[in-house]
């Protein structure tokens, strides 16, 4: 990419014109050398670095009597009530639910809008226990053979206290389906996890399914894991995730590997509150899996089990990627949580050793976008690869690839770690723009052509777009798309 990198448009404007590091001053540079020349000077050849910076306040968590942890009023009310996919194609979904009490009923009461006939589904429920905590009763009950497009609702606490809910079913898996997904990674449960979720919530955009990079509760930060943090971050997400789906990816902070207290059984208190519907697509593991959803074609990786080759995720991704149809489903989107492309100083390269793993078939099957999450800022490539290295020929340098993806970080969800605000410099060429704030964003498929992508900042009204791109489908119309000139 080289100097291509430097013409970097302003479509991400609304940053305030505020000139505080080197960071602004390579931009000065760029700009004079834009008017004067076409070939940049190699120390900023990258895309650009936000001059938005972000007031440094610690990133604090909520106290346990928060509002957004209130325990739900009744007897062995149903609480952290969640909802993700249950099938490949989105005609089914799990209901997820804890009562603390007593098991009570896992059954589902649910009837479609339209109907109005009243249906039940059967569930089960399980219990953990994680050095001196015991779980509550964690119900995950499936409701399937649901009418594509219908708004159901749902009664779970059946016998106790019983609490209704409602969710939208995607419609059929088609090519030119225009559909919307949030986009949040590494939420947490700090006040700053609350601005994000809100400002999702409110976006005029309106995200009908999240998609979820990783790392979700931060329990972990707590003594012994404290898994009472898990609970509050349940009854925190309740109000979005009992009504659209969030689709789960296990992050690190989901690993809960704790030798010293005895626990050395990894993804434990992960596995048992959230389910996905891993077996709809051959998978033999929760971490990793894949769903269709209206017209996008949704891949989750486990950056946390093996990916070398003859593992089973290798041999699932391999025979996976031939299955899709781009025909059928002409957006392909990968998740996982960490990213293969960062230019912070934080988790810098560790997404490296699964990126030379799979990397050749990104491109081969031109997945249309990646999203990760790990890193706690906002970073966004251009199309690049860097598949030629073969230990002896030296080309181990991205280069610009129509056919490979968009890389973007969003693992700017809140948590109580703090914003990743130490960069990389220069930035490299291949990334378009990174930003140290918290924030989420939306990818809003209009057709198999064009997706619609914006990412929007916390400081920011609801509506404002930090940065944003018009997708060009990688199969059905494969013009650059890149933010330079
Ligand atoms: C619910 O049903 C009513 C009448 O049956 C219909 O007018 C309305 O559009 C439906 N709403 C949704 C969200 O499907
Ligand atoms: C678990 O142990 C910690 C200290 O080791 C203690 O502070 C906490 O109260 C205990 N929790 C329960 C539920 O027993
Ligand atoms: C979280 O955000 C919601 C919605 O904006 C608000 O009602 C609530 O008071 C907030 N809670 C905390 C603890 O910040
Ligand atoms: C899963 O494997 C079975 C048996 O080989 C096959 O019939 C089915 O089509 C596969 N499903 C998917 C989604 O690949
Ligand atoms: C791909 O999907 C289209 C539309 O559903 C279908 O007509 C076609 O047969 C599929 N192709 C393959 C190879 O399955
Ligand atoms: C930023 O990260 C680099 C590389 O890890 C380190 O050398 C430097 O001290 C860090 N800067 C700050 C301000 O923390
Ligand atoms: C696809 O959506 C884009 C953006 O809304 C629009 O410009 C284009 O005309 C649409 N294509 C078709 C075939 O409708
Ligand atoms: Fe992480």
């Amino acid at each position: 990419m080289g100097g291509v990198g430097l013409f970097s448009l302003p479509s991400s404007s609304s940053s305030p014109p505020r000139l505080s590091s080197s960071v602004s001053l390579c931009g000065a540079v760029v700009a004079v050398v834009l008017v004067l020349i076409s070939n940049g000077p190699a120390v900023c050849d990258g895309g650009k670095t936000s001059t938005f910076v972000r007031k440094v306040e610690k990133t604090i968590d909520m106290p346990l009597d928060s509002d957004v942890f209130r325990v739900p009023p009744g007897y062995n009310a149903p609480q952290q009530v969640h909802i993700t996919q249950g099938d490949l194609v989105g005609k089914a979904v799990i209901v997820s639910w804890v009562t603390a009490q007593e098991p009570g009923s896992s059954v589902v009461l649910y009837w479609s809008n339209n109907s109005k006939q009243k249906k039940v589904a059967k569930g089960k429920f399980q219990t953990y226990k994680f050095y001196n905590y015991t779980s509550g009763y964690i119900h995950h009950c499936t409701i399937r053979n649901l009418e594509f497009n219908t708004k159901y609702y749902y009664v779970v606490g059946l016998g106790h206290t019983i609490r209704k809910f409602w969710f939208m079913t995607p419609p059929a898996v088609g090519p030119d389906v225009p559909y919307t997904f949030g986009l949040i990674g590494d939420l947490g449960q700090s006040f700053d996890s609350n601005k994000t979720l809100t400002h999702y919530e409110r976006n005029p955009r309106k995200g009908q399914t999240l998609l979820f990079m990783g790392d979700l509760s931060y329990a972990d930060n707590y003594p012994n894991h404290d898994n009472v943090r898990w609970d509050t971050w349940g009854r925190f997400i309740e109000r979005s995730a009992a009504y659209q789906p969030w689709i789960w990816t296990a992050g690190n902070h989901e690993l809960d590997f704790a030798p010293q207290i005895g626990e050395t059984k990894p993804f434990k208190p992960y596995t048992n509150r959230y389910h996905v519907p891993y077996k709809a697509s051959n998978s033999t593991s929760p971490f990793w899996y894949s769903i269709k959803r209206a017209s996008a074609y949704i891949i989750v990786l486990a950056s946390y089990s093996a990916y070398g080759k003859y593992t089973p995720q290798y041999k699932w991704l391999e025979e996976e990627f031939p299955k899709v149809n781009r025909t059928e489903t002409p957006w392909l989107i990968v998740i996982m949580h960490s990213p293969w492309y960062n230019s912070y100083n934080y988790h810098y390269m560790e997404g490296e050793t699964m990126r030379v793993m799979f990397e050749p078939w990104f491109v081969q099957y031109k997945v249309d976008v990646v999203f990760a999450g790990h890193v706690h800022a906002y970073e966004r490539s251009e199309r690049v690869s860097n598949i030629a290295y073969n230990i002896v020929n030296g080309q181990c340098t991205p280069v610009n690839d129509q056919s490979a993806p968009v890389y973007i970080t969003i693992g700017d969800g809140g948590n109580l770690e703090g914003l990743a605000n130490n960069m990389t410099e220069p930035q490299p060429s291949y990334s378009a723009y990174r930003e140290a704030s918290f924030g989420h964003a939306i990818f809003d498929i209009k057709n198999r052509t064009h997706a619609y992508y914006s990412w929007h900042r916390n400081q920011d009204g609801y509506a404002v777009e930090a940065d944003s791109l018009w997708f060009y489908n990688r199969y059905w119309h494969p013009v650059d798309d890149s933010t330079s000139v």
